[in-house]
């Protein structure tokens, strides 16, 4: 299903152990339910393994981490788009600060997926970056911060210039580009704060992944929207 509405929150799965295999259906169950409770969107984005299981079980929309710039044939160990379309995907994010592309690749991805009605969900590390981005019309830029990711400080607090920058700068290039933001965010606090920058969602992995009860974390996350 491709997403559409706003609030959003992304939970990249990552490769974390607490996110992988059995654990992924479980954590993708919690959103589900979150979602059903409070009526903000949720989405979730596995490994590629596990992205058939997830479709298949959980009724949100399942995002692929990364979608590679090639066509179908001669390409091993690639991920092709078609391949993740079939197994579930509704979209992919594209060029996470841990799975960087070239900017021609960044625009190929754009542009299939685009054409295969999917979700196209462009992340970003600064502002120049993320005009760059806005400029090939994905339906999602998620600025992230490379240093905060993982860091347990939440951009939407220590770094709101680079949020609100982000937005005036995308919303320049297309303002049908709809903007995220991500790196260290866990709590309600966090949340609320990204939305009054002009974010319309999260995209999100740790702060919710290894905390003790995800569900839980969840809950808080969007307890102030
Ligand atoms: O894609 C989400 C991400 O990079 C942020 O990670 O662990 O800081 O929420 P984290």
């Amino acid at each position: 299903m491709k997403i559409t509405q706003t609030p959003l929150v992304i939970l990249n799965f990552k490769t974390y152990l607490e996110s992988t295999g059995d654990k992924a259906l479980q954590l993708a169950k919690a959103l589900e339910q979150v979602a059903e409770e409070t009526g903000v969107n949720m989405a979730a984005a596995p490994q590629g393994a596990d992205l058939r299981k997830l479709s298949e079980e959980v009724n949100i929309p399942i995002l692929a981490q990364h979608i590679d710039p090639v066509d179908a044939g001669g390409h091993t160990g690639s991920m092709l788009l078609e391949c993740a379309k079939e197994a579930g995907a509704s979209g992919t994010l594209i060029n996470h600060s841990e799975q960087r592309m070239q900017l021609a690749d960044i625009d190929m991805v754009v542009n299939k997926i685009n054409t295969a009605n999917m979700t196209s969900v462009v992340c970003t590390n600064n502002i120049p970056t993320s005009a760059a981005a806005a400029a090939m019309k994905p339906n999602f830029v998620a600025i992230e911060p490379p240093e905060l990711i993982g860091s347990g400080i939440p951009v939407s607090q220590a770094e709101p210039k680079i949020v609100e920058g982000s937005v005036a700068a995308i919303k320049e290039v297309n303002s049908s580009v709809r903007v995220l933001c991500g790196a260290g965010i866990s709590t309600g606090d966090d949340m609320k704060a990204a939305l009054e920058l002009g974010s319309e969602g999260v995209l999100l992995a740790s702060g919710i992944i290894l905390a003790p009860d995800p569900k839980k974390a969840l809950l808080d996350l969007v307890s102030k929207i």
